[in-house]
């Protein structure tokens, strides 16, 4: 959060070294007062020295430096949050423990993706915040501050990155066992090589070697792969997997031996996570199951 390369996250930074500078100068005052209280060569001081001396710097001076702190803070919120059209509207849906992400084309239709998060660098993205299960919270610290993500409403964000680059963004709540383990690579392009991408992400792809087996072994009931028959709704879309930076959200490089030991024991990695065991497909099956998932660019 202090290397920001967003607009909001540029503020945030901003106030947070006003108020360590701040902290800095008044814990030196008081510092400087206890000394001089304690081996300084004390007069008495009259009762009504005292007074003023609690009046001034218990009570005015904490209130101008608070009223001072508001209005400062007041005056970096951001225009753009609350009036631009944004350029992009992302749904984000948190769940125990991955992201649901999908981009609103203009036309309305929805590109379904997971676990990682692209946008245009000097755009301004909203997202659309919704949990199916307990309260999270998304935050993209070089981006810009959080916002919660509650089960039962929706909750409006908007971001504007002004550098591309690689980020990584975090769940910032409790929400189980493995809160820790739900994180998502933040990828921000010039505007045209994320078209490009997009036009690439809402592409679909062939049925290839492994599909059957991908079916008949239960995984197309829970993901979906766009193009073929596997449809499921309930785990992350995996239509472009191994175009992704990381795999089981944030957590593993996508490598043949992490995708073996997922399958095996997804729960090994991630505890209370909802992906079954597929230990007792062979070892066979799931070399076709990890080369299939390899090949979906
Ligand atoms: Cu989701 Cu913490």
């Amino acid at each position: 959060m202090l290397h920001p390369a967003g607009e909001d996250a540029a503020a945030i930074a901003n106030l947070f070294w006003v108020m360590a500078a701040g902290t800095v100068v008044i814990w030196l005052i008081v510092m400087g007062i206890t000394v001089y209280a304690v081996l300084g060569k004390n007069r008495p001081k009259t009762e009504r020295f005292a007074d003023r001396f609690i009046l001034l710097g218990g009570v005015a001076f904490p209130t101008v430096t608070l009223a001072a702190l508001l209005i400062f803070g007041l005056a970096l919120l951001p225009d753009w949050v609350r009036t631009d059209r944004p350029d992009l509207r992302v749904h984000i849906s948190a769940e125990q423990y991955w992201w649901r992400v999908a981009y609103e084309m203009p036309d309305g239709s929805l590109v379904n993706t997971a676990n990682e998060l692209h946008l245009p660098a000097g755009q301004t993205a909203e997202f659309v915040l919704n949990s199916t299960d307990v309260i999270h919270s998304f935050w993209i610290p070089n981006l810009g501050g959080k916002m919660d993500v509650i089960p039962g409403r929706t909750n409006l964000w908007r971001l504007r990155p002004t550098d591309t680059g690689v980020f990584r963004g975090v769940c910032a709540e409790f929400c189980g066992p493995s809160h820790a383990l739900m994180a998502f690579p933040v990828v921000v392009h010039e505007p045209a090589d994320f078209q490009t991408w997009l036009v690439d992400e809402a592409s679909a792809v062939a049925e290839r070697e492994g599909h059957d087996l991908f079916v008949s072994a239960g995984c197309g009931a829970c993901h979906a792969v766009r193009g073929t028959s596997a449809g499921g709704a309930v785990g992350p879309d995996l239509t472009h997997f191994a175009s992704r930076r990381t795999m089981a959200a944030g957590i593993l490089p996508i490598t043949a031996d992490n995708l073996q030991s997922w399958l095996i024991d997804a729960s090994h990695h991630k505890p209370d996570v909802r992906m079954p065991s597929y230990a007792s497909l062979t070892a066979t099956e799931r070399d076709t199951l990890v080369t299939y998932l390899l090949d979906l660019k």
